[in-house]
């Protein structure tokens, strides 16, 4: 029996370690799920020989083949060819752009990995970048670190053999971010559109304007940021208690900082959205210009605490003037289509109590203070259309008639959604419950401070973005979903991570995969890989369901 224990160790050893092998090369784990993937026999294995080719288009082509160079070189040192060629030769990758194929839609993409070669194909470069990204997450996780000191020296860059063809399910995938209640750094922002590229999302709600400070320069008002950047003192803890911090706080970002943003995330197929709130939320535009306001005299300031206040801006010429001075220079800024407005939680008080406003309600024959904002909003709209561009809105704008061709983005639960939607205007869900990711995540008891109540990971997961009550042509007015993250409660971007992430994730697959493809189970275990993903770049993603494999 003895001498036999060293073969039988020898034999237990060798199926382990091919097991483990088998796992390692055999599974796959991406986020959000692909529609379709065929897992096949073998492997290709990445060298620094190994080219990538640009099948057509090369010039297209070009900056996603160098964007994929960039991500392997950060982790393998390898940095390799990028060859224009008709033909297809081994150990490449070979991207292709092909218009006239069939795919599901213009984001769609097709991948095929056999031990030999891999393709790319995709009717549009967004369909290549996605597979491009999921081409990453086929490789082992640490091809996220992005340093390759970090990186064990015996990783062995294999991707396992597969079909894939994938698609998304809705067009709108957004992530959105406050940096007014906090402001955080380019170098962060950029990270956070790595991480929206790497889940497939491709909005970034900017929202840059707030009671608590305006974070964006505007050249022809500089006291915007000279003034209304910079708060005194901010609320310590909940609100509702009355500790403040002492400390001035603040920042914005330059035009030109904002021109780089945008560059960054063009490569990364994120269209930013800019959020400039209008008429509430404008304590730090008041303070800059008090003539915006309706008692010119009043002072005021940045805002130290969170809530609603009560001063907004007049529907005044003055206002229209500003406000269209400030629309202009961001619409040189950003490209995306949709410029945001707000219309969110606007008390009607400053209006009631303002002759002017009173003079224009009846100048322009409307029936009240809610009425005036939709002739507010719709004013704007119309100078926004008039230069080609739409305007979103929170569903607030619904009240008092919706502007002709506004987008509605949901927030109070999904009624907004759905009467827009029965209108035929186009829709973004992003209901509080369960899109809000400065809701705590697990048991407020053992959670660093968030604003209240309760979103968790399996919620978000859950979330169904087209109601049951819309017909089938209605739906077709929902566009897609978005989480969003007020920043109240979060000072760092490390804070920030913790919120998003991994909710963002869960957000990531009921925005792209097949419904039918949804399944709880499946996804915490493809969470595993991403969790380690997440760490190696160095992403402060909540933990709670890290090594957690349930069968519920
Ligand atoms: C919002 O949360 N006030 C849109």
């Amino acid at each position: 029996m003895q001498s036999l224990l060293p073969f039988l160790f020898c034999f237990i050893f060798l199926v382990v370690s091919q097991t483990g092998f088998a796992q390692r090369v055999d599974s796959t784990s991406i986020i959000p799920q692909p529609a379709q993937l065929e897992l096949k026999e073998g492997a290709f294995n990445l060298t620094p020989s190994s080219k990538i080719l640009l099948r057509n288009s090369a010039d297209s082509l070009r900056p996603l083949a160098d964007y994929l160079n960039n991500q392997i070189a950060s982790a393998t040192w390898a940095d390799l060819a990028i060859v224009k060629e008709t033909t297809a030769r081994d150990s490449a990758i070979v991207l292709t752009l092909n218009p006239e194929g069939h795919f599901k839609n213009d984001e769609a993409y097709h991948l095929s990995v056999t031990p030999q070669k891999i393709e790319i194909a995709a009717p549009t470069t967004a369909g290549v970048f996605y597979g491009i990204q999921s081409l990453l997450q086929l490789l082992p996780p640490e091809i996220f670190y992005d340093d390759p000191t970090r990186v064990p020296q015996n990783t062995v860059w294999n991707i396992p053999a597969v079909e894939i063809t994938d698609y998304p399910r809705y067009e709108y995938r957004g992530l959105h971010l406050d940096v007014a209640r906090h402001f955080f750094s380019v170098s962060f922002i950029k990270q956070y559109i790595d991480l929206l590229a790497m889940h497939k999302m491709n909005r970034f709600h900017w929202h840059l304007t707030e009671d608590q400070g305006w974070r964006i320069q505007i050249k022809q008002y500089p006291k915007l940021t000279e003034i209304g950047a910079w708060r005194d003192s901010t609320l310590v803890g909940h609100y509702g208690t009355d500790r403040y911090d002492g400390e001035r706080y603040g920042g914005y970002y330059t035009q030109e900082e904002i021109r780089e943003v945008v560059q960054y995330a063009k490569k990364r197929h994120v269209t930013i959205i800019p959020e400039i709130e209008i008429p509430g939320h404008s304590s730090a535009a008041l303070a800059a210009y008090p003539e915006l306001s309706c008692n010119p005299d009043k002072q005021y300031h940045v805002q130290t605490t969170w809530g609603i206040f009560e001063d907004i801006y007049c529907p005044s010429e003055t206002t229209f003037t500003f406000l269209e001075n400030v629309l202009t220079e961001v619409m040189k800024l950003f490209p995306s289509q949709y410029i945001h407005i707000g219309g969110d939680e606007a008390p009607k008080d400053a209006w009631k109590n303002s002759q002017l406003a009173q003079r224009v309600i009846e100048r322009e024959g409307l029936e009240n203070e809610e009425e005036l904002q939709s002739y507010f909003i719709t004013r704007i709209e119309k100078f926004l259309n008039k230069h080609g561009r739409q305007i979103i809105g929170w569903d607030e704008i619904l009240e008092g008639g919706l502007a002709p061709n506004a987008t509605v983005m949901s927030w109070r639960g999904e009624k907004g959604g759905i009467k827009a939607a029965k209108q035929g205007h186009n829709v973004v869900m992003t209901p509080g419950s369960p899109l809000y990711f400065d809701y705590y995540q697990a048991d407020a008891e053992t959670e660093p401070l968030a604003i209240g109540w309760l979103n968790t990971l399996k919620e978000t997961y859950s979330y169904e973005p087209t109601p049951d009550e819309l017909t089938k042509e209605e739906s077709r007015y929902i566009l897609g979903a978005q989480g969003n993250v007020w920043t109240e409660y979060m000072k760092s971007g490390n804070k920030v991570e913790y919120m998003a992430y991994p909710r963002a994730s869960a957000l990531s697959e009921v925005v792209w995969s097949p419904k039918e493809k949804r399944n709880w189970d499946g996804f915490l275990q493809r969470l595993q890989t991403h969790f380690q993903r997440l760490e190696f770049m160095g992403v402060n993603a909540a933990e709670h369901y890290r090594n957690e494999i349930t069968n519920e």
